[in-house]
């Protein structure tokens, strides 16, 4: 089928079904245009628990749509390809998390949304790239705290706060292969860009960047700054929303080292129009979770969504 077709069918099937499409930042640029809402992990959560839709269609990734579903259990949530997973998530299995969160019983546990329903589960609070720092602050400066699953933006938020967080030993593999060299090539050829740079990234590109941020908070960035030319350390998605926002502006992707050209997500890429279009028609692949599991891990998903109401 054509995509004009495509995008012509998507969108009968939304008014049909009643249907919301949300779509993050590191989605294809035509899924980005044909979706109700885009944004980050913390504007997608507060979209999926507001909404009146009858059907959520994610296109993001697993640990995405498993929380639109925790927010909203009675709708219909649906990801277009159930293999969308997450690196991050996946460096976390819940058996492993939980041997270690049970060895330190003092400790509150706070985990980055890129986890699965059981791990949030086994959390005292979860946060995004753009409410962690608040959240985090928000314990009292004596109390024993973890952070999983990902260490960058645990030891950033560390070194920001003068913490001393335990940090579960995971990552992302899109932000871990971001390289500093590319970015000082990249530097020295544009001495006039700011770099800008997501908190998964390891911490030496941290340290360089002028500006460290969510997605949405890097969009923001980019385009209040009077700056022309930006660098830009994240997955390459949301340069389409940094180009349409600012369309007089220039945004240079960092590529990654040698072994790799390239820094799209492989599981957010797994989505396209047409299994969007499928999705919709035949109403799967649709998210399913035990309803003892969802009230477990919505306490610590409701808790961020009250602490963030400001952000
Ligand atoms: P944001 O919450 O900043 O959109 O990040 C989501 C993500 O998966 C980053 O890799
Ligand atoms: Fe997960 Fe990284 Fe992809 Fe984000 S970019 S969804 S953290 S693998």
């Amino acid at each position: 089928m054509l995509q004009k077709e495509l995008i012509k069918k998507i969108n009968e099937l939304k008014t049909e079904k009643k249907a919301v499409i949300l779509a993050h930042y590191y989605q294809v640029s035509e899924i980005q245009d044909i979706a109700d809402y885009v944004g980050d992990s913390l504007q997608l959560s507060q979209q999926a628990a507001a909404t009146n839709a009858e059907i959520i269609v994610f296109a993001g990734v697993h640990f995405m749509a498993e929380t639109a579903k925790i927010l909203s259990p009675d709708k219909k949530v649906l990801l277009p390809d159930l293999e969308a997973g997450c690196s991050l998530a996946d460096s976390a299995p819940k058996d492993k998390f939980s041997e270690f969160v049970a060895k330190y019983p003092d400790h509150k546990v706070i985990s980055y949304i890129n986890c699965t329903a059981d791990v949030k589960a086994l959390s005292d609070v979860i946060v995004t790239s753009s409410n962690a720092m608040k959240i985090v602050e928000s314990f009292p400066k004596d109390q024993l705290l973890i952070f999983g699953p990902d260490k960058n933006l645990g030891a950033y938020i560390n070194g920001k706060t003068g913490r001393n967080m335990l940090l579960w030993d995971g990552a992302c593999e899109v932000h871990e292969t971001i390289s500093t060299e590319r970015i000082i090539d990249l530097k020295l050829k544009n001495p006039d860009a700011i770099l800008v740079a997501h908190p998964e990234c390891k911490a030496p590109v941290l340290i360089m960047a002028d500006f460290v941020g969510s997605t949405a908070a890097m969009l923001n960035f980019t385009h209040s700054s009077p700056a022309k030319k930006f660098i830009v350390a994240t997955e390459t998605g949301i340069i389409h929303q940094m180009q349409k926002l600012s369309p007089e502006k220039e945004f240079l992707v960092v590529p990654s080292d040698e072994t790799c050209s390239c820094n799209d997500c492989p599981y957010m890429k797994l989505n396209t129009l047409e299994k969007l279009y499928l999705c919709m028609l035949n109403e799967t692949p649709e998210i399913s979770l035990s309803p003892d599991l969802m009230d477990k891990a919505r306490k610590p998903i409701v808790k961020m969504l009250e602490l963030s109401k400001n952000i």
